[in-house]
């Protein structure tokens, strides 16, 4: 029925039809300092395309639709716990200490009390993971169903088996242990087929096996990977199940694989915007954050960047060269250029800033032109304070306005008006000069 091996293809689908089997405890070991990465922060908060490292992975835990999840924490728990909020709306995130982090092993054994003597089927995920799939791990779970009370885990074979653990096989080819590769002979080194660390087990097996491990290894820590022995030793079926995409198979341990990792989020997020009909002229140069959304028919040129919390419109143009910051909505048609920056800001339909702007925390109604060289100076060395320009406003080239400040429908400012904080520029007014000031409108047809 089920072979010994279960290959996955990339890109990968799922087609089963039998239902997936839902996990009931998902476990995510974060507490790790990440010492390879040598920067100080708690690995899984390093910076992933507009979120921390650990959203991507409790993302994919909760696509399982389990009962619980269960987060170790330690190195800098405070912070991760502060990232775990506002992930799940059903609450079902629950956070256990890793107080001295003593190995992945050590890590499940914190989660015993939690668990009980029947968690049910487990799933166990690390949180430098961020690239695995939703439906590599519903296949896993089906996979281990069909055990009964064995375990599944994935395996790869990717070309460069850095650090990973490898899979050795017993005789008759069942996966018998996982070798660490700091434990691994020399021959060991050499097999192909490694541990990703995703895993789905008999949950009462797991309870009973995680007390009986031992930290005589090379690194003097409980492996988790060692329940794997475990499984096999009691006569209970071990099922590899292989990805063969082998950029679900990155894990960050170090910057170098976080860039890799970003790269390959990235891509994703950029071609789930062209099939949903945006023209990124240039994938490889444009940077787009989780959960932006973006209207079709919007054209982005080369080399720009889109932060998390953006909305854009339809039909609007950004780029090239475009730094479209945090918190940007730019309603439909509006445009935004060459190394013009926003942030915290809102364009209205059909408004242009299209040269060497900035625009910090300014709400800017429909149809303004915003000038080459315009500057919200939002920042009074203390706070930060809004700027309203009202709609059909024009800003001549080089305008300061120093927030707080506002104009009226139509206004218009001459090139270099500095707008003084307080002042309001009366709808179709023309302000000139620094400190600007009102000006009377020529009459049209006037010499
Ligand atoms: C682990 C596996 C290895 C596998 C690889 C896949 C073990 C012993 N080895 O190695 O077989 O090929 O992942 O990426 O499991 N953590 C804790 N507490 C601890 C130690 C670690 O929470 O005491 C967390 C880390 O924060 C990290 C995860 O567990 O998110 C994995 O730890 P890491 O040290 O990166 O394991 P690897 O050496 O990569
Ligand atoms: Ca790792």
């Amino acid at each position: 029925m089920f072979g010994p091996f279960v290959v996955l293809t990339g890109p990968l689908r799922f087609h089963r039809e039998s239902p997936m089997s839902r996990p009931d405890t998902v476990i995510i070991l974060a507490a790790g300092q990440g010492t390879r990465m040598k920067t100080g922060w708690a690995k899984v908060m390093a910076p992933l395309c507009g979120r921390p490292m650990i959203a991507w992975v409790v993302e994919l835990a909760l696509a399982l639709d389990p009962k619980r999840v269960l987060v170790v924490v330690g190195y800098k728990a405070d912070e991760v716990t502060a990232a775990l909020a506002g992930l799940d709306s059903k609450q079902r995130i629950r956070t256990v200490v890793q107080a001295e982090q003593k190995g992945t092993g050590h890590a499940v054994q914190c989660c015993l009390p939690e668990l009980g003597p029947d968690p049910g089927r487990v799933v166990l995920l690390y949180g430098d993971m961020p690239l695995l799939t939703a439906e590599s791990l519903e296949l896993l779970c089906t996979e281990q169903a069909a055990t009964k009370d064995g375990m599944a885990l994935l395996t790869a074979q990717p070309a460069n088996p850095r650090g990973f653990g490898r899979i050795v096989r017993g005789a008759d080819d069942s996966v018998a242990r996982i070798v660490e590769e700091k434990d691994a002979t020399t021959g060991e080194r050499t097999l192909r087929e490694v541990n990703l660390g995703v895993y789905c087990f008999d949950g009462r097996f797991l309870v009973e096996s995680l007390p009986k491990l031992s930290d005589r290894n090379a690194q003097r820590e409980y492996y988790v990977t060692d329940v794997v022995g475990m499984f096999s030793q009691a006569g209970r079926r071990v099922l590899p199940v292989e990805i063969t995409d082998e950029r679900e198979a990155i894990g960050v341990n170090t910057l170098v694989h976080l860039a890799e990792a970003r790269a390959a989020l990235q891509q994703r997020i950029v071609e789930t915007h062209m099939l949903a009909g945006v023209f990124v002229e240039d994938p490889a140069t444009t940077y787009i954050a989780h959960g932006v959304t973006i209207g079709a028919g919007t054209h982005i040129a080369p080399c720009s960047v889109i932060e998390k919390g953006c909305s854009i419109g339809a039909g609007c143009h950004i780029g090239p060269f475009a730094h479209i910051g945090e918190d940007t909505t730019l309603d439909d048609g509006a445009e935004i250029g060459n190394f013009t920056e926003t942030k915290r800001s809102r364009l209205g339909k059909k408004s242009k800033a299209k040269h060497l702007a900035y625009i910090g925390d300014a709400v800017i109604g429909e149809r303004v032109n915003v000038g080459a060289g315009t500057v919200f100076a939002n920042y009074d060395g203390a706070k930060k304070h809004k700027t309203t320009v009202a709609d059909r406003s024009f800003l001549g080239c080089g305008t300061v306005l120093v927030a707080p400040c506002s104009t009226g429908e139509g206004a218009t400012t001459g090139a270099n008006a500095v707008v003084t904080h307080g002042s309001h520029v009366g709808a179709g007014e023309l302000w000139v000069g620094v400190p600007a000031k009102a000006k009377a409108r020529r009459k049209s047809g006037s010499a």
